[in-house]
């Protein structure tokens, strides 16, 4: 393969041999991950795009499109709270805005980009490529396929997600002189929150409603907690249950802060509705498991992938691989060798049958 990096750091490996024609078809997953993951969500889907361009070239067959296998750059959201800043770049639509957003040390996006060596404008003014398609191989992150015993699935749809940092601005004082009584103590109403969008959570079917991180000021032991800082992270596959739920937490959270007389600033990051995957693609890969010799299984996936950016410049569809109890975003991250196998035999068949598509004429 011929290989490139754009400014953020997505990794481009192009696969074009004599009589490949037409659009590439694109397949990938992403490099980074979440802090202390496992070793799958996202690598496997990247190892296993070049995994088909070796069998091809071994074959010396095919494929009729050229073959282009992306390490997509900051899926997860985990330094900067927005999911997709790489696909996002590598379609043609990352927002000029994301360049100023921070991390928790303060650096911005423009910045790290360029301490990488790269320039920021180049993430912002990527054309948008045409492909003929995308294809991403994945880790299921849930129980249902080894509660089913299947190797693979095919993913139906991705949930919608809301992300939202909640900023709470109390009144910091020393613990030991401050009463009780009167105190304007942000992580305090931070923990009634956390509380409430558990609540919200569990009581919407379907609906999962996290918040994953919290920082406060000035963060000793001996001060009262004058600021303090939320992640929020709702989904649903259905958007308007997620968009009522986000609704339901936005009303507790200024019920809890009105009464405890903190200021609370709601900055909404990001906001994604459910995406379904192409019918064409998923029929293939349908196609492939059966030939396989397995059942076909068609899930929702409850996490995000960069199939949902894929998805708006051409057709993108997603294959699931069993994983060890469901756990993902964790070490303990597992998948079996015959169930990659598997995949990888579904991958190569859906590959080897695309056709050459020289304009893309798409529209999401
Ligand atoms: C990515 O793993 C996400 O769903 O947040
Ligand atoms: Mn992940
Ligand atoms: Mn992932």
């Amino acid at each position: 393969m011929t290989v490139r990096r754009d400014a953020v750091g997505n990794v481009v490996g192009r696969y074009a041999p004599p009589g490949a024609d037409g659009l590439p078809l694109v397949l990938g997953s992403h490099l980074d991950t979440v802090p202390d993951a496992g070793r799958f969500d996202g690598a496997l889907g990247v190892l296993a795009g070049i995994a088909v361009v070796e069998r091809l070239r071994s074959s010396g067959e095919g494929p009729e499109s050229p073959v282009e296998v992306v390490g997509f750059a900051d899926e997860e959201g985990a330094r900067y709270g927005v999911a997709y800043l790489g696909s996002a770049a590598f379609a043609g639509l990352f927002d000029p805005s994301w360049l100023d957003l921070r991390d928790a040390d303060g650096v911005t996006v423009a910045e790290a980009i360029r301490a990488a060596g790269g320039d920021p404008r180049d993430a912002t003014s990527a054309p948008r490529p045409e492909a003929a398609a995308y294809l991403e191989l994945h880790i299921e992150q849930g129980p249902v396929l080894e509660r089913e015993g299947l190797p693979v699935g095919v993913v139906f749809a991705i949930a919608g997600q809301t992300r939202a940092t909640l900023s709470l601005h109390g009144r910091a004082g020393h613990a030991g002189t401050m009463p009780m009584a009167g105190r304007q103590d942000a992580l305090a109403a931070a923990a009634e929150i956390v509380l409430a969008v558990e609540r919200v959570g569990r009581d919407g079917d379907g609906l999962v409603a996290t918040v994953g991180s919290i920082s406060v000021e000035p963060g000793a032991a001996n001060v009262v907690p004058g600021e303090a800082r939320l992640s929020l992270d709702v989904r649903h596959p259905d958007d308007g249950a997620r968009a009522a739920a986000v609704a339901a937490i936005r009303q507790a959270a200024a019920g809890i802060t009105a009464e405890r007389r903190i200021g609370l600033e709601w900055v909404t990051l990001q906001e994604g509705g459910a995406v379904e995957m192409s019918v064409d693609l998923r029929d293939r890969l349908s196609a492939a498991i059966a030939a396989a010799g397995h059942p076909v299984r068609s899930l929702v996936s409850g996490a995000g992938h960069d199939a949902v950016v894929l998805g708006r410049i051409c057709p993108a569809a997603m294959l699931f691989v069993r994983c060890e109890g469901g756990i993902s975003h964790d070490p303990r991250e597992s998948v079996a060798e015959d169930d990659v196998g598997v995949a990888l035999d579904v991958l190569e068949r859906t590959v080897r049958g695309q056709r050459a598509v020289r304009r893309s004429g798409w529209s999401p």
